[in-house]
């Protein structure tokens, strides 16, 4: 035990964690950008994304993996942060000159980027996670559904944001509705969150431009004939990463992406129907009394 334990405090044993936790890290990220942009193929393939990630394992599995991420940030800040300090100890000051020469603009800036990114996540986290950043409203607007006793119809017409999920009936079936789609709109409703937002994962870019090719080089697989070929690979992951996140922000503030009360269970058009039937329903109904 303590065997492993002091391989993993040795400077190697640190660099595998690095390597290892921004595996993880490298792995998530991907998954996350590739569900965010289901926002583009309309709000109910991303409600029903989110509502299956978080129906998908129970909650306390849900939280087991939530802190599996957290404790890989924080095991990656920890070697990050103790291997620089390490390095400022042995390093001489002239040798420091030399290697800001030859390093790569993304290799000078992993700490300060680092340090930004853990600011953002933390933010983040409080703006989607836990849905309490005090100027966003994460309640509204509630569903209005209409029962009819002949038909049991219930015409969902909004769906809330995420805070109160609320049961409706959809092809028969009750199901819980969460409006995600419009939680990230109204999120983006605010310049400043999304520039914050497009600032962040371009430094996320640039972190990973970096990252991805010194995580290989931990692993022991950049040598000379991979070198440039994985730095290409860590470049191309980085912009598709940026590129990936940041189209959301960007197309909310466009007005590409717009809000959609009903959280997809219908279109528009088909509430104002299912509406206007009932409407005469009941009208009907009020007649034969
Ligand atoms: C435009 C960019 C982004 C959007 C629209 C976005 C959207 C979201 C949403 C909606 C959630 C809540 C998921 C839910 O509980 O239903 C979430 C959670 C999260 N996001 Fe993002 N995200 C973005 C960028 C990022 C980036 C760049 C990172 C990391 C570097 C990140 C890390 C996380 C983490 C760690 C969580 C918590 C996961 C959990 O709840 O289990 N996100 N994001």
């Amino acid at each position: 035990m303590s065997l492993i334990l002091s391989f993993l405090q040795s400077t190697i044993g640190r660099k595998s964690l690095m390597a290892l936790t921004g595996f993880v890290l490298v792995v998530f990220v991907m998954g996350h950008m590739l569900g965010n942009l289901q926002i583009f193929l309309g709000a109910e393939a991303i409600n029903a994304y989110a509502y299956k990630l978080h129906n998908l394992l129970p909650a306390s599995a849900l939280w087991a993996v939530r802190l599996f991420l957290i404790a890989c940030i924080a095991v990656h800040v920890w070697a990050a942060v103790t291997l620089t300090l390490d390095n400022r100890k042995a390093r001489p000051q002239n040798y420091y000159k030399k290697r800001v020469i030859q390093a790569t603009y993304s290799s000078r800036t992993m700490r300060m980027s680092g340090i930004i990114l853990l600011a953002f996540i933390f933010f983040h986290i409080a703006h989607f996670t836990v849905r309490s950043v005090p100027s966003m409203k994460y309640n509204e607007p509630g569903v209005i559904s209409k029962k009819l006793d002949a038909s049991n119809y219930s015409i969902p017409t909004e769906v809330p944001l995420v805070k109160k999920g609320e049961a409706v009936l959809k092809n028969g079936q009750k199901i819980m509705t969460f409006n995600v789609h419009d939680m990230m709109i109204a999120g983006f409703k605010s310049k400043i969150v999304s520039l914050f937002y497009i600032f962040a994962t371009g430094l996320l870019c640039l972190h990973l431009t970096h990252g991805v090719s010194s995580m290989f080089q931990s692993l022991g697989i950049r040598n000379s004939f991979w070198r440039i070929r994985l730095d290409r690979f860590a470049l191309f992951y980085g912009w598709t990463v940026f590129l990936g996140f940041a189209i959301i922000p960007i197309a909310a503030l466009a007005g590409i992406l717009t809000a959609d009360p009903s959280g997809g269970l219908t279109s528009h058009a088909q509430i104002l129907k299912n509406e206007a039937i009932a409407h005469e329903l009941y009208s009907q109904e009020l007649t034969l009394r």
